[in-house]
């Protein structure tokens, strides 16, 4: 019986423990990415995948993705956990392509263009009859000065809270990235396993999944970043 019960104590404690994150592996077959990946309750899902050594210590690039229903009007993700100055990475469908914007609020209205976060798309950028997913190598997405100019850079060895927002409303244009679009229907917050999302396959997998611009450009339409 005493057996049972620190069994059961071990058990209960690792399930504490593990219930800090809300991100779970997951090996994405467009890419053979294996991301760290979260979907909230209203079914987008976002994944990440990050370089071996990323930690506090210095700037990294990430593989992120993103999965949403193609009927949503934009969906959103807040590199920070909020939605003033921090990276946003905002994205939406336009038909079979998939539009990307990189932007920042600097107050609670539509945030404006950030151009110190840099995005390479990546295969498994694609639209179908039910969702839309966004798959892109970020610069600048995990670092970014905060309201008072200190460099910020997530800690990669451990978790992380990230915030998403969406909107069902369409954007005004949704064929360019620099389209204003309106205030979200919803957001809210998720705890993401960095740690767990490095691999020493990073450099790698970038590599593989490099598409090139032709093909990029039947399936994406892109505001003024290029990519
Ligand atoms: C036209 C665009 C947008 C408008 C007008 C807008 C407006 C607002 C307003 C007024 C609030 C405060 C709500 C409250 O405190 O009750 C808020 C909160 C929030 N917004 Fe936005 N928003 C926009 C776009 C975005 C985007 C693109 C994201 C993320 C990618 C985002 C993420 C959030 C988050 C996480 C909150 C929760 C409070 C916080 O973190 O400060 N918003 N927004």
């Amino acid at each position: 019986m005493k057996w049972t019960s620190s069994l059961a104590g071990l058990l209960s404690l690792s399930t504490l423990v593990s219930a800090q994150s809300d991100s779970e592996s997951f090996v994405d077959a467009d890419t053979g990415i294996t991301f760290q990946s979260a979907t909230n309750s209203e079914g987008v899902t976002y994944r990440l995948a990050l370089p071996a050594d990323a930690s506090a210590e210095k700037a990294y690039d990430v593989i992120i993705q993103i999965v949403a229903p193609v009927e949503l009007g934009w969906v959103g993700w807040a590199w920070g956990g909020a939605m003033t100055y921090n990276p946003l990475t905002v994205v939406w469908a336009n038909g079979n392509n998939v539009v990307y914007s990189s932007r920042q609020a600097i107050g609670y209205y539509t945030p404006i263009q950030y151009e110190e976060a840099k995005y390479t798309v990546l295969k498994g950028t694609s639209v179908n009859a039910t969702h839309f997913k966004f798959t892109a190598v970020c610069a600048g997405c995990a670092s970014w000065a905060d309201f008072d100019g200190n460099p910020t850079t997530l800690d990669g060895t451990s978790q992380v809270n990230f915030a998403y927002a969406y909107s069902t409303t369409p954007v005004d244009d949704p064929s360019t990235g620099e389209s204003g679009f309106s205030i979200h229907d919803s957001v809210g917050h998720w705890t993401h396993d960095l740690g767990a999302a490095r691999s020493d396959k990073f450099s790698s997998w970038v590599a593989a999944n490099k598409a090139s611009n032709a093909t990029l450009r039947r399936h994406l339409r892109v505001g003024r970043y290029g990519y």
